[in-house]
């Protein structure tokens, strides 16, 4: 305020601003989150307090879509049901820093199906894409779902009232989300983008970190998948290993 020094009226059309801001959140939405995120605040925070050694895979902004209580599937189960869009499988590892296989990490996952950017919103309600996979006794994970699409930001709100004032974009590139847990190791809250997606420079979040960014292979009809069936439609394969860092008193034991 001693900086600006606003005027009241430019006070007023602030303090307008945070009320609808809070007026817009019920339940199923939340724009304060949303604001923090495309402000930017959002990740540095993140920043602040997930400082891992290098090695580790980075984290990034959890959003304000993950779905509480996502239904456990084995390995390799399809998450995405009838959801539409390209089957898309997605395997590695996760392992510590040290190359050690976690056995039994689980890997929380939300996202976007093919079609309709809408289902975010869905998300919300338990009606998208999400899942809860294990991680073998090798570490390894295989999770069978549909290619996620870019979509927007909700832009109905005061966050949207704020962009449409900027050239700033308003997407966000394709990504799958993964919060990634293990006794004994930090916790992993991050995203896999898809690589060459239109908008992975100007993601609305500034969620997008180098080592996040995957190829998603497309194989033709006819070829075998990680799952070991041979599918009848083309598909994607995505690899990733992630790598968790024990806390430091699992370290010390
Ligand atoms: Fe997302």
């Amino acid at each position: 305020m001693r900086e600006i020094e606003p005027s009241e009226a430019e006070w007023a059309v602030a303090i307008d601003f945070l009320t609808r801001t809070g007026q817009k959140c019920d339940a199923k939405r939340q724009e304060f989150i949303l604001m923090s995120d495309v402000l930017g605040v959002s990740m540095l925070v993140n920043a602040i307090n997930h400082r891992r050694q290098s090695g580790a895979t980075p984290s990034t902004v959890e959003g304000p879509f993950h779905v509480p209580n996502a239904p456990p599937m084995d390995n390799g189960a399809n998450m995405a049901a009838d959801a539409p869009g390209i089957t898309c499988f997605v395997s590695g590892t996760v392992r510590g820093l040290a190359g050690e296989p976690v056995s039994g990490a689980t890997l929380d996952l939300w996202q976007t199906d093919g079609e309709d950017c809408m289902r975010i919103s869905a998300m919300s309600m338990g009606l998208g894409c999400a899942a809860l996979y294990r991680t073998q006794p090798d570490g390894s994970y295989l999770i069978r779902t549909v290619a996620p699409i870019a979509y927007t930001i909700p832009m109905d709100g005061t966050v949207g009232d704020l962009m449409n004032r900027t050239n700033i974009s308003h997407m966000r590139p394709a990504h799958i989300h993964f919060a990634i847990n293990a006794p004994g190791y930090h916790g992993l809250v991050t995203h896999l983008f898809q690589s060459g997606d239109k908008f992975i420079q100007d993601d609305a979040v500034y969620g997008v970190k180098e080592a996040l960014i995957v190829d998603f292979e497309k194989m033709p009809s006819g070829s075998k998948a990680p799952s070991g069936e041979i599918m009848n439609e083309p598909f994607y394969v995505v690899r990733y290993d992630f790598v968790l860092e024990r806390k430091a008193q699992a370290a010390a034991a």
